[in-house]
């Protein structure tokens, strides 16, 4: 990578967070869980507006989730209420002994939240038109800049990232996982304002102006004193809301807030912070969006992913959807299933993929463990036509160890053609299980489950684009969401994986091209619950109120 390094701080910021065999990448020596930076951020002194519970009204089967609902649904506090819940709310306490713990419909990185979400709207009815930001915890909006109508009518969400959350446990590697966080946080807002009928695009926007939009470089909320590298959001990206009678969000956003009276008060993340990883705000820094437009999107031609057969219901699957802690080892998945699964990771244009603000650049190297009818071994699904035409020959072409290659679909009548899967090589499972479990830093998740799989991502546009980094690691995240939730839906469970050991994963496969990053893994298996655990309601001091 030394080339490119010298030409993009992004590409040795990925280069200098790998984790190696012999040392993971620089993070904190110890952790003191009592000082952990606090995972909600309030505003107080800001108006607050208590959001309805009301997903379940909405409820519609996950497989139908491609087409609109028979009866449109207008955007109004009950709605706004669902997809705030389903993309970010909380979906379970969980207690163990004197811990106790929150879940929520979008995963993250150690369950330690960087996401924070903010609601810009105009003419929605119940909501003043301004800035609100979003409290998970107690489900409700703070108005953040509060602005008189003006007879407009759309609505967006701004996200940003709480960068010190993730940085305090896991050092300089953070940047990444807040990428992949924010990822996730898209998909799930996809996932949400499908369930309505709505639809989610990323608006272009740069780094700066969406900093100035959301409040997060106000001196008066974020002093110089405070104004540091542990308090601070990081602006990420702005969505557009598409939804029956609302307009386009408005060319200039920030001119629309000139005039409104802010209020509340930031509340403080951490008092005592004890580490500094100063590469995460250059880092951050270096792959801020710059002002213009994004680039176009055009997606490979697939065919329509056929509505899923399960019966059950998008929220319900969006709400219990959890991380495999532990796998039944002996677990089969079936083959249909687990082509269905790759089948949904493919871009089309649509929900979730249409929030993605470039062309997806990823590919996936899969270790196929325990999938009824297919041999255990190292698969590839390109996913892109880059990947398609260039991985199959690369990979292994050094050695020749993937010599006996072939298209899955030339052996197998029931794997669809267009999913391109090629088997690289069929080995022993015990084989595969020992290089999942080793490459994803040793964690047994990865080779106790049906399949696991690696992010290779293409960083052919990182050299002269540095919010290109940010895209990849988001559509990382994209795909992740995609994965859990279609584990759901066929009755297992899917885990991301940020840890793993990328040279490694590189020499595994034998890419022979510095091109090709991995970014993020993942994997899937029967779960084993841990009885210990008790599950409380997500908000156990309001109703599941009915409108
Ligand atoms: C980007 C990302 C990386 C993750 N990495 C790991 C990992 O390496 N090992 C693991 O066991 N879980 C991992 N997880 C799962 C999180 O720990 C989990 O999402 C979090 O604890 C919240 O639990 P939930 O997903 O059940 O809501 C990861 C999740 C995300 C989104």
């Amino acid at each position: 990578m030394s080339e490119t390094s010298q030409t993009s701080p992004l590409i040795a910021y990925h280069a200098r967070t790998r984790h190696r065999f012999g040392a993971y990448a620089e993070g904190p020596g110890q952790l003191d869980w009592d000082a952990q930076p606090e995972a909600f951020r309030r505003y107080p002194g800001a108006p607050l507006c208590e959001l309805l519970l009301t997903g379940d009204q909405f409820e519609r089967r996950y497989g139908e989730l491609g087409n609109p609902p028979k009866i449109a649904i207008a955007p109004h506090l009950a709605s706004l209420g669902t997809l705030l819940e389903l993309a970010y709310g909380i979906s379970a306490w969980k207690s163990w002994g004197p811990n106790r713990w929150a879940l929520r419909c979008n995963p993250s990185s150690g369950n330690l939240h960087p996401v924070e979400a903010y609601v810009l709207a105009a003419g929605v009815p119940g909501l003043i038109d301004g800035l609100h930001h979003y409290d998970p915890k107690d489900h409700l909006l703070e108005g953040r800049a509060l602005r008189s109508p003006d007879g407009a009518r759309w609505m967006a969400v701004g996200l940003s990232s709480v960068m010190w959350r993730e940085a305090w446990k896991y050092g300089e590697r953070a940047f990444r996982y807040c990428q992949l966080d924010v990822g996730h946080a898209m998909a799930t807002l996809a996932y949400a304002a499908a369930l309505l009928g709505w639809r989610v695009k990323p608006l272009a926007i740069g780094g700066e102006a969406l900093a100035r939009l959301l409040g997060l470089d106000r001196p008066v909320d974020f002093p110089p004193s405070r104004f540091s590298f542990t308090e601070a959001e990081e602006p990420e990206v702005l969505l557009a809301i598409e939804a029956p009678g609302l307009q386009a969000v408005p060319t200039d956003p920030v001119a629309w807030l000139a005039d409104a009276f802010w209020q509340g008060m930031p509340s403080q993340v951490d008092p005592a912070p004890g580490y500094r990883w100063s590469v995460i705000a250059q880092a951050a820094t270096a792959s801020r969006a710059a002002e213009g437009a994004l680039p176009a999107v055009v997606f490979p031609d697939n065919p329509p992913l056929p509505a899923h057969p399960t019966t059950a219901g998008a929220a319900q699957l969006i709400r219990q959807r959890r991380s495999g802690q532990r796998f039944e080892p002996k677990s089969t998945l079936d083959k249909a299933d687990f082509y269905r699964m790759l089948d949904a990771t493919l871009p089309r244009p649509g929900m979730p993929f249409d929030t993605q603000e470039a062309m997806p650049a990823i590919a996936l190297l899969l270790f196929v463990l325990r999938v009824d009818g297919l041999p255990p071994g190292l698969y590839l699904l390109p996913r892109i036509p880059d990947a398609a035409s260039e991985l199959p020959a690369q990979l292994g072409a050094g050695d020749g160890r993937f010599a006996g290659r072939c298209a899955v679909a030339d052996v197998d009548p029931d794997c669809p053609t267009h999913l391109d899967l090629c088997l690289l090589a069929a080995l022993d499972l015990g084989e595969v299980q020992r290089l999942a479990r080793a490459l994803s830093c040793h964690q047994d998740i990865a080779a106790t489950g049906a399949f696991s799989l690696g992010m290779l991502a293409d960083f052919a546009g990182l050299a002269d684009d540095g919010h290109a980094y940010r895209r990849v690691l988001r559509e990382a995240g994209l795909i992740g969401q995609v994965l859990y939730l279609e584990a759901e839906a066929a009755g297992v469970r899917g885990t991301g994986i940020g840890c793993f050991f990328d040279e490694p994963v590189r020499q595994a496969f034998g890419v022979g091209n510095e091109r090709w990053q991995p970014v993020y893994h993942f994997t899937v298996g029967t779960p084993v619950l841990d009885s210990r655990i008790e599950t409380g309601p997500p908000y156990p001091q309001r109703q599941t109120e009915k409108t």
